[in-house]
């Protein structure tokens, strides 16, 4: 059975993969490692706890002692690497655990990568043909579109946070692995997420939250900031045919054309709610709306075009947002 790291498993986006991931594929051993930082939840991969194909370990990326002997116990042949730093807000107040993670982290883990699994540079082990090491990324590194436009794999990088900074570093460490050392890596740029499981720091499950408390539903600025939204299973399925079919070096951007305004995400989860679950004082959710002094650096528009992933690989998003939204407001009701 061929042993597989995937880091962040306890995550938002980790936890949809692992799940997904130990019961389509009973061959491969997923080895989990997070360190299960505030942002974690292992009962987000309850399904998969006693899997036999499952093993969790609790631990840093960053720890290179762990992640050398990890490496070492299991002869793992594939790294899909999730663990990261991954809000906005929080790498405006505490930068230093953004870099930290997701830089000294990123390389902690392809430092073990190159050292179990070559030779010299450009020279693989024996055995080792097939390994493959496949980073998670996000459209944040392209920094911000105006009104038009998209981002595709060709869109320089223009990082605008501590955040998209420390990400776009991980992907040039990915990237320079395979260009110095012949490292079989693959990268994955994806939009905006949603979709069980997320934490409550994130914009969708914030504001389902503060709904059903009947709390004020904050929104920065003017609310037309845009994101391009994906359900996170589209994007688990779109990182397993990267991983099993791209060629090494490749990096695909993951979206599906769900282009919105945080306004409209917001009001549009009102107005759902106010179907599902009516407020008992006759009001609608949207009156909960309350604007916010906007995030400093607040990128204006994302949008990915997906046209490589879909051309090379024949990825398709399965759900709009319209089906999606329905999918995660009803998982967020049933699990309050
Ligand atoms: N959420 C999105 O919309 C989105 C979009 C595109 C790309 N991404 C990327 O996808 C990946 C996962 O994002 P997410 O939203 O699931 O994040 P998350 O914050 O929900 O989960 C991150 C996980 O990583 C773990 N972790 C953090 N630091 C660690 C460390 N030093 N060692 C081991 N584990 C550590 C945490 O405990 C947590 O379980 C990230 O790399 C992120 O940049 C996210």
């Amino acid at each position: 059975m061929q042993a597989i790291l995937v880091t962040g498993g306890a995550g938002f986006i980790g936890a949809n993969f692992v799940n997904y991931f130990v019961n389509k594929y009973p061959n491969y051993h997923v080895v989990m490692l997070d360190k299960l930082t505030y942002a974690a939840n292992l009962d987000n991969v309850q399904e998969s706890a006693n899997k036999p194909n499952y093993t969790f370990i609790k631990g840093d990326i960053c720890d290179n002692e762990l992640v050398a002997k990890l490496f070492k116990e299991y002869d793992l042949k594939g790294v899909i690497h999730f663990a990261a730093e991954s809000h906005v807000d929080n790498s405006i107040s505490n930068p230093r655990a953004f870099i930290e993670t997701n830089v000294n982290g990123t390389f902690t883990l392809l430092e073990n990568a190159r050292l179990h699994w070559l030779e010299a540079p450009h020279k693989v082990k024996p055995g080792y043909e097939n390994a493959r090491f496949h980073h998670i990324s996000t459209d944040e590194v392209f920094g911000a579109l105006g009104d038009t436009g998209y981002f595709t794999e060709k869109t320089p990088y223009a990082p605008s946070s501590p955040y998209s900074a420390s990400k776009a570093s991980s992907d040039h460490l990915v990237r320079a692995f395979n260009k110095t050392y012949g490292l079989n890596i693959t990268i994955s740029n994806c939009s905006n997420n949603y979709g069980p499981c997320q934490h409550q720091e994130k914009l969708i499950p914030h504001v389902i939250s503060q709904c059903l408390q009947e709390k004020s539903i904050p929104v920065y600025g003017n609310g037309k900031n845009i994101r391009d939204w994906l359900y996170v299973l589209d994007h688990c399925k779109a990182i397993d045919l990267i991983y099993h079919n791209a060629k090494t070096g490749e990096t695909y951007n993951i979206g599906g054309h769900n282009e919105r305004t945080n306004v409209e995400i917001v009001t549009k989860i009102c107005e759902i709610l106010d179907q599902k679950v009516p407020r008992k004082n006759g009001q609608k959710y949207a009156d909960l709306i309350t604007y916010v002094t906007d995030r400093p650096g607040h990128d204006f528009r994302y949008a990915i075009d997906p046209t490589k992933i879909q051309t090379d690989l024949k990825w398709f998003a399965d759900e709009t947002f319209d089906t999606g939204i329905i999918k995660t407001i009803d998982w967020y009701l049933k699990s309050k």
